[in-house]
């Protein structure tokens, strides 16, 4: 019998492809001031907050400005976000997620977002999956990003499971970080070569099933 009572689940590149909205969106403002950031750079702002990813840009570009400067950037690149996520439908749901879920629900597991996004209920809304988890953890409600645990641990307290009774799912290092120093089972979905602290890593949900998950998280 597994112990595990709680899946946990990061949204941007693990139920919807919102990651590459985020890149399209901040490569822009990167251009705008005059230099391009990479995808391999782009892995090191998943799972980053608005803020500190805006500041890891600005290094990488060899860029200081006023925090107020920074303000608006960060605005802005949320205004171009907000556009492209605003065309966003159900279709845009990863492939696999629709299957997980009801293996998930039919397993009686407890479900929890956990994303330091500030539009993560927006997003939920328009791909209509709000109702699909017990508890949803947000941009909002934390005061600390990933790699820092909170966004986890504070979803597993709101479900009242303990961190060994979770399964975190994480497309970004930082996100894969954070649910191991929450001490949890993390399922990497991605490419084993950048996501190597996982316990377990598939390309995506569409690979996995919630059996093969509990068998391994014991
Ligand atoms: C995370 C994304 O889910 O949310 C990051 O992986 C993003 O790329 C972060 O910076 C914050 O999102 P938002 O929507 O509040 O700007
Ligand atoms: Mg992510």
């Amino acid at each position: 019998m597994s112990q595990i009572k709680a899946f946990l689940f990061d949204l941007d590149g693990v139920i919807v492809d919102t990651a590459i909205y985020h890149y399209q969106a901040w490569k822009r403002l990167a251009t705008e001031l005059g230099f391009d950031i990479s995808e391999e750079f782009n892995e090191s702002l998943k799972g980053v907050s608005r803020m500190e990813s805006l500041d890891l840009i600005l290094a990488h570009g060899g860029v200081t400005l006023p925090d107020e400067e920074k303000a608006k950037l960060a605005d802005q690149k949320n205004s171009w976000y907000l556009e492209l996520v605003s065309r966003m439908t159900a279709e845009a749901i990863l492939p696999g997620v629709a299957t997980f879920f009801s293996q998930v629900h039919k397993a009686g597991l407890k479900t929890a977002l956990g994303s330091v996004s500030k539009n993560a209920p927006l997003i939920l809304e328009r791909i209509g999956m709000t109702d699909a988890f017990d508890v949803i953890i947000d941009g909002t409600k934390i005061s600390k990003g990933k790699p820092d645990p909170e966004v986890f641990t504070k979803g597993a307290a709101e479900l009242g499971v303990s961190p060994a009774e979770c399964v975190v799912f994480e497309d970004a290092v930082a996100g894969v970080d954070a649910g191991k120093r929450g001490g949890m089972f993390v399922v990497g979905l991605g490419s084993p070569d950048v996501l190597t602290q996982a316990d377990l890593v598939a390309p995506s949900l569409a690979e996995l099933t919630v059996d093969e998950v509990l068998s391994k998280s014991e």
